[in-house]
């Protein structure tokens, strides 16, 4: 159909040091999927990123980094938008009116905020148990209705879907019903062994930018079990050769199988099927890497990207502020 409107995707991620292979599989593998078909916006979500300990000095750098990692991994500019969450005010302003109708309590009670403060005692503040309510901003300021993101957002998302049926039920239909697209890979396991890869815990994660040296190296650290004694009569189901068989299953299903049956026979070599992962994760990195390494070369470009992006983002931002704000009396 020609004049059929694209259904609106929103996601972000926080500029916390560049991207891994957690994050290419759990959201931005869906981002590129959905710039072919969808009306996307993509963001660096900074204001999200400075509710944890960071350092200001690096922070410029590190929202770039996000935004080299869009562009290597292949999202494209003319296809969707990269905007920075902080060059468009308007997510700070729907934030705060959409606060003024969520119960503190609820925000209280959410997993990530129990988990970051616990994760950082001394870092207690008010943008955290806010977060959410910003999350929600960003999608509903683009009246979003479909949000790619690994499973760890579904609270969020519930939140964000919370608030708009309040908003819509107190001051008229407004904001569309938000899902969040399940992608394959949206819990990468770590290679520890257990839980899954995370910027926070080192060792856990491979980075889109890691050099083939520092992949073999880091997946040969990987942990494993003492192996199967004889014949088995399945794979294991839980811990770290389960999780490096999951990894492998989704980058390779073909040659990750080849393990499977030396694991039942009980003559798999490990050290080989970590190298052979490994290669794996290099050649499916190999032209990231090399785009990327010209983006870092080009870091004007890239802030002209960010920029233009931004503007573009912002002019849709303020229509649907503006409307908000009519809604609720204060224009
Ligand atoms: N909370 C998300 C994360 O930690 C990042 C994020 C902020 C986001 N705003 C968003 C994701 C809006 C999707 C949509 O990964």
């Amino acid at each position: 159909m020609k004049n059929k409107i694209k259904q609106k995707v929103f996601s972000g991620i926080r500029a916390t040091g560049q991207l891994h292979l957690g994050n290419y599989l759990g959201a931005v593998k869906g981002m590129l999927a959905l710039q072919e078909t969808h009306d996307c916006i993509f963001s660096v979500v900074d204001l999200h990123t400075i509710t944890t300990p960071y350092d200001p000095d690096s922070l410029q750098n590190s929202i770039l980094e996000i935004a080299i990692d869009y562009l290597a991994a292949g999202l494209d500019p003319k296809k969707c938008k990269i905007e920075v969450q902080s060059f468009v005010p308007e997510h700070i302003e729907l934030a705060y009116l959409l606060s003024t109708i969520y119960p503190v309590s609820r925000l209280q009670q959410l997993p990530t905020y129990k988990d970051k403060t616990l994760q950082h005692p001394k870092y207690q503040n008010m943008g955290l148990l806010f977060y959410p309510i910003l999350m929600a901003a960003d999608i509903l300021l683009y009246k979003t209705e479909l949000v790619p993101a690994g499973v760890d957002q579904e609270p969020h998302i519930e939140v964000t879907r919370e608030i708009a049926r309040k908003f819509n039920a107190m001051f008229g239909e407004t904001f569309p019903e938000v899902k969040r697209m399940e992608t394959v890979g949206e819990y990468v396991p770590s290679l520890l062994g257990t839980g899954k890869m995370s910027k926070s815990v080192p060792g856990s994660y491979i980075n889109l930018a890691d050099s083939p040296d520092v992949i073999y190296e880091k997946m040969s650290k990987a942990k494993t079990d003492s192996g199967p004694q004889s014949k088995m009569s399945k794979l294991p189901e839980e811990g770290a050769v389960a999780n490096l068989f999951k990894i492998f299953g989704l980058f390779d299903v073909k040659r990750a199988k080849v393990f499977e049956s030396q694991y039942l026979e009980g003559s798999i070599k490990y050290m080989e099927m970590k190298e052979t992962l490994a290669e794996v994760i290099i050649e499916v990195l190999q032209p990231i890497r090399e785009k990327r390494n010209d983006l870092e070369r080009n870091k004007e470009y890239v802030k002209k990207i960010l920029l233009e992006g931004s503007i573009e983002a912002r002019h849709e931002a303020k229509i649907n502020l503006n409307e908000v704000k009519q809604k609720m009396g204060l224009i």
